[in-house]
């Protein structure tokens, strides 16, 4: 088997003709290793749908597509049946009760009614809190319950490779927590997964992460290897009383050329070198009186930020 569960090779996708088109995937290379676990973060609009639905065969496009070793979308019969997805918008059938569903999700991913009772599908019912509503037509399942349905039923055949787009989207944050531990459960048993999300502290439970901003992976690594990136990469907030924060925040910018975030009676300054922080609290003392000063790593989303900054010249010029 390949080494590689995934990899793209300049994936691009335009959606639309003529006048009215928008270009979803500007040159996408990727790869991605078998038994890896991925998040695919970045806010809406930004393509990630779009970028999972073409590694799935799903949308037309243009550049190389590699899935588990074939060629997508060519060869998609050859594989489907090992892939797990679950859309963002979940795809379930509204007559069909909530066993039926994982019966009918089996049969299409070629495992057969024996087989799905000799997987036990009240583990599987178990695992997701839906034993109870077994024989409960979809119709009446309240959003948090599609959701562990749908997740369900992309399981339902142990698939090796697992797409989940923004699998959490409108679940309660214990059930999250659940999913995403879950996640981690399956890849530790060999299952390679690519998640998406746009929330920031879900990825970093994820082992990589991939930055996506306007149709464009624009960095990827742990979290740690990303942090570390960061020129600025400790973050120094200091408080103040008065809510006009903007003119220090402006004068550490010119002095020092950090980059500095400012928001009513609080001021964030990305830095390396804690020697220029007695600096730094003088230029804030000439317009703020200083009420608290706290040295913390930067967070994902400062990370983010960084790199979105360093490539908007890039992307916007395409
Ligand atoms: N069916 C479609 N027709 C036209 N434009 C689309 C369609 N689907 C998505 N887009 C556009 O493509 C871009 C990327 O969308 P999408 O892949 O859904 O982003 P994300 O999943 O990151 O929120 C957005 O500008 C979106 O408006
Ligand atoms: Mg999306």
């Amino acid at each position: 088997m390949s080494e590689l569960a995934i990899e793209t090779k300049n994936l691009s996708m335009t959606y639309g003709r003529g006048k009215s088109t928008v270009k979803a995937l500007r040159g996408v290379d990727f790869k991605l290793d078998n038994g890896e676990n991925y998040c695919l973060l970045g806010p809406n609009g930004t393509g990630k749908t779009t970028f999972i639905r073409c590694i799935l065969g799903l949308l037309k496009c243009e550049g190389d597509i590699n899935v588990l070793g074939y060629e997508m979308p060519h060869e998609r019969d050859k594989i489907i049946s090992k892939i797990g997805y679950m859309p963002q918008a979940i795809s379930l059938y509204p007559d069909l009760s909530v066993k039926e569903s994982l019966h009918f999700f089996g049969k299409i991913f070629g495992i057969n009614n024996r087989q799905i009772r000799n997987k036990s599908v009240n583990k599987i019912l178990d695992l997701f809190l839906l034993r109870k509503w077994k024989n409960t037509r979809v119709d009446n399942l309240s959003g948090g319950m599609k959701r562990r349905l749908s997740l369900a039923c992309t399981l339902i055949h142990e698939p090796m490779l697992l797409i989940l787009d923004e699998p959490t989207v409108g679940i309660d944050p214990n059930l999250r927590l659940n999913f995403w531990n879950y996640f981690n459960d399956l890849n530790d048993n060999g299952v390679t997964i690519i998640t998406t999300t746009h929330i920031m502290d879900e990825a970093e439970k994820s082992k990589m992460i991939g930055f996506m901003r306007s149709g464009k992976l624009i960095a990827e690594g742990t979290f740690h290897d990303l942090k570390k990136r960061v020129p600025g990469n400790r973050k120094l907030i200091i408080e103040t009383k008065e809510e006009t924060t903007q003119k220090s925040a402006k004068s550490i910018q010119e002095e020092y050329s950090l980059k500095t975030i400012f928001h009513n009676f609080r001021l964030e300054v990305l830095y390396n070198d804690d020697a220029i922080i007695d600096g730094i609290l003088s230029l804030v003392r000439k317009y703020n009186k200083i009420t608290s000063i706290l040295t913390v790593e930067p967070s994902l989303e400062d990370t983010f930020i960084f790199f979105s900054n360093e490539n908007s010249k890039e992307v916007m010029s395409k």
